[in-house]
């Protein structure tokens, strides 16, 4: 398992879901990951992760807070001499119909999701651009590609996300750094179950997003990890800008049951 061979890699979010998972899936290819979020580790999957590769290490800090991301940026190079991939994964869930939407909660959305996203890839591509190489996967969402009811902020946060990962790829790619987005779909991690999927009184909606996902079921964050892990590697060398739905087929089509009809369900 060697896709990430030595490899230094920074991860936001890293603490739980989908962050915690490529921290794993990343040392388990042989990466040293230095994980960073707003608090503190309990996951088992970090913990996995640490195990695997005991220099990785693990960072207080919030993606809001541009002097603590520059200092904890500049440690992780001192500390390992490099920084081959970022992943931006560091994200709330929050929105709701604008007239609803109390301004400070847009500006935290945008704070956290976007301006937080912007504020890591500014500190850790100066040192890409001297090594002439690196790999950035910023994790948005299939919300930030198409209207969800009640989305606003969160939906343009992430559809922000796509624009920026666009014109970073356009800015960096002759310095070497491939810029590429995932936008996953419902994915069963805690951010999911408190807003969606375990909401009480959003129960019934649950059953109609599996209905709608083609795949007939809700992503785990493995899933996430295996496609981000790819964009990061090596083996994406020709991709850049591009943005993955990794998301069980929910954006590809409506279903109507015409298939059934069909004999094929
Ligand atoms: N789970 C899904 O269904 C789904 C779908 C599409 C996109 N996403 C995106 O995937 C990313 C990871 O989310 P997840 O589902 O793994 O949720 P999660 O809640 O398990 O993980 C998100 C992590 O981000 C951290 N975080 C939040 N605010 C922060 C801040 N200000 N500074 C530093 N860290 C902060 C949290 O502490 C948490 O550990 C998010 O950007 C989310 O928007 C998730």
């Amino acid at each position: 398992m060697t896709r990430l061979k030595d490899k230094v890699a920074f991860i936001t979010g890293a603490a739980s879901g989908i962050g915690a998972a490529c921290a794993l899936r990343f040392v388990q290819e042989g990466a040293w990951v230095v994980g960073f979020d707003i608090g503190e580790t309990t996951n088992d999957t970090w913990k996995k992760a640490v195990e695997i590769a005991p220099e990785s290490y693990f960072e207080i800090g919030d993606v809001r807070d541009e002097e603590r991301i520059r200092s904890v940026i500049e440690g992780t190079v001192k500390r390992f001499g490099r920084l081959d991939i970022v992943v931006n994964c560091a994200g709330i869930a929050s929105g709701g119909p604008v007239h609803m939407l109390p301004t400070e909660e847009w500006d935290r959305v945008m704070d956290i999701n976007l301006k937080g996203t912007f504020l890591v890839c500014k500190y850790a591509v100066g040192q890409m651009v001297e090594q002439g190489s690196g790999s950035i996967v910023n994790i948005s969402s299939i919300e930030g590609i198409e209207g969800s009811e009640g989305g606003s902020a969160y939906n343009v946060s992430k559809g922000g996300v796509i624009l920026l990962t666009r014109n970073m790829a356009m800015d960096y790619a002759r310095k070497g750094i491939r810029v590429n987005t995932i936008c996953p779909g419902f994915v069963d991690t805690p951010l999911a179950s408190e807003t969606v999927l375990d909401n009480e009184i959003l129960k019934d909606f649950r059953d109609h997003i599996i209905e709608a996902i083609l795949l007939g079921r809700i992503g785990r964050p493995e899933e996430i990890a295996n496609a981000v892990l790819f964009l990061a590697s090596d083996e994406a060398s020709f991709i850049t800008g591009h943005a993955l739905m990794v998301d069980g087929g929910f954006t590809v089509g409506h279903r109507f049951g015409i298939t059934r009809l069909m004999g094929l369900e």
